[in-house]
C-alpha cells in the first residue's frame, strides 16, 4: 500500500538552506535500511527553491522523491502581479498543496477559490493536495465534509483518484499558540468520513504536529494514507526518522 509523506516547508529556506536540507534528506534515504519503495515523498519548498533542488533530486535517481508547490493561481497566465501559475510550476512539480489553513486564514482563501485552483491544477496534470480541517476543536465533521464537497465542485467523479486530501485540524498545527494533540483514532475517524464522501477514490493524509515521536500512531491506521509534515520536515534527521517509521508501516 502506497503511503505519502508530504513535507510542507512553508516560508522557510533560502536557496543555500534548501540545498543543504535536500542533500541531508537524500543522504538519509541512502542510509535507510528499510524498504521505501512504497513511499511517495513530496517535498514542497518555497517557489524560489524549486529550480535549485529540482536538479539535485533528478540526479539522486530516487523516483520516490517528488516536488510540490505550496500554492498556485487559478489562471494559466496573465496580469496577476506576484502570482504563480501551474504552467510555471509544471517545469518542476508534480503536486501542489491547495487550501492550506494558513492560506485560508491569512489570505482569505475560500472553498470557491480553492475549487478553481484544483481545476487548473488537474488541467495541467498536477496532483492537488487539498487541505481541509476545522479551526476549533469540537467543531462538527459536516463542516470538514462541506469543505471536501465544495473544493471538489469542479472535479468529475472519475477524476477523484487524481486528487489527494489532507485532513489538518487547525487546532493541532504546531505553530498554533494553544494547540492540542489530535489523537490518531480521531484523525482516522474523520479520514474515514472524508473517504466515504469521495467514494474511497481519493487518498487522505493527516497533518498537524506530526513528528518522529507520534508518526507511528497515525500510520498504524491503514485508512490514513500518509502524512503532511510542517515543522518536523525542516530538520533532515527528524524527517528521515519519520520516513523510516512510515516505511516500516508501508506493507
Ligand atoms: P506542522 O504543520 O506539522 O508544523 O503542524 C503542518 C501544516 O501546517 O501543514
Amino acid at each position: 500500500m502506497q503511503k505519502y509523506l508530504v513535507a510542507n516547508w512553508k516560508m522557510n529556506c533560502n536557496a543555500a538552506e534548501a540545498k543543504e536540507l535536500v542533500h541531508g534528506i537524500i543522504k538519509g534515504i541512502e542510509n535507510c535500511k528499510l524498504k521505501i519503495e512504497n513511499l511517495n515523498i513530496v517535498l514542497c519548498p518555497p517557489f524560489t527553491a524549486l529550480p535549485v533542488i529540482y536538479p539535485i533530486i533528478q540526479l539522486s535517481n530516487y523516483p520516490i522523491i517528488h516536488l510540490g508547490a505550496q500554492n498556485c493561481h487559478f489562471m494559466p497566465c496573465g496580469a496577476f502581479t506576484g502570482e504563480i501559475s501551474t504552467k510555471m510550476l509544471k517545469d518542476f512539480c508534480q503536486y501542489v498543496i491547495l487550501g492550506h489553513s494558513e492560506r485560508r486564514k491569512y489570505f482569505n482563501e475560500d472553498d470557491k477559490l480553492i475549487s478553481k485552483k484544483v481545476r487548473v491544477a488537474l488541467d495541467n496534470n498536477l496532483t492537488p493536495i487539498i487541505c481541509v480541517g476545522e479551526f476549533k476543536k469540537g467543531e462538527k465533521s459536516h463542516l470538514i465534509l462541506s469543505q471536501v464537497k465544495n473544493t471538489l465542485s469542479e472535479v468529475r467523479n472519475e477524476d477523484l483518484d487524481k486528487v489527494i486530501f489532507a485532513y489538518e485540524p487547525v487546532w493541532a498545527i504546531s505553530t498554533i499558540a494553544d494547540r492540542e494533540d489530535c489523537e490518531p483514532s480521531y484523525a482516522a475517524k474523520i479520514i474515514r468520513e472524508i473517504k466515504e464522501t469521495t467514494y474511497n477514490k481519493s487518498p487522505v493524509l493527516y497533518g498537524g504536529s506530526v513528528d518522529a515521536s507520534n508518526i507511528s500512531g497515525f500510520v498504524a491506521y491503514d485508512i490514513i494514507d500518509g502524512v503532511l509534515v510542517g515543522g518536523a520536515s525542516l530538520k533532515a534527521k527528524e524527517f528521515i526518522k519519520i520516513i523510516e517509521k512510515v516505511g516500516a508501516n508501508a506493507k
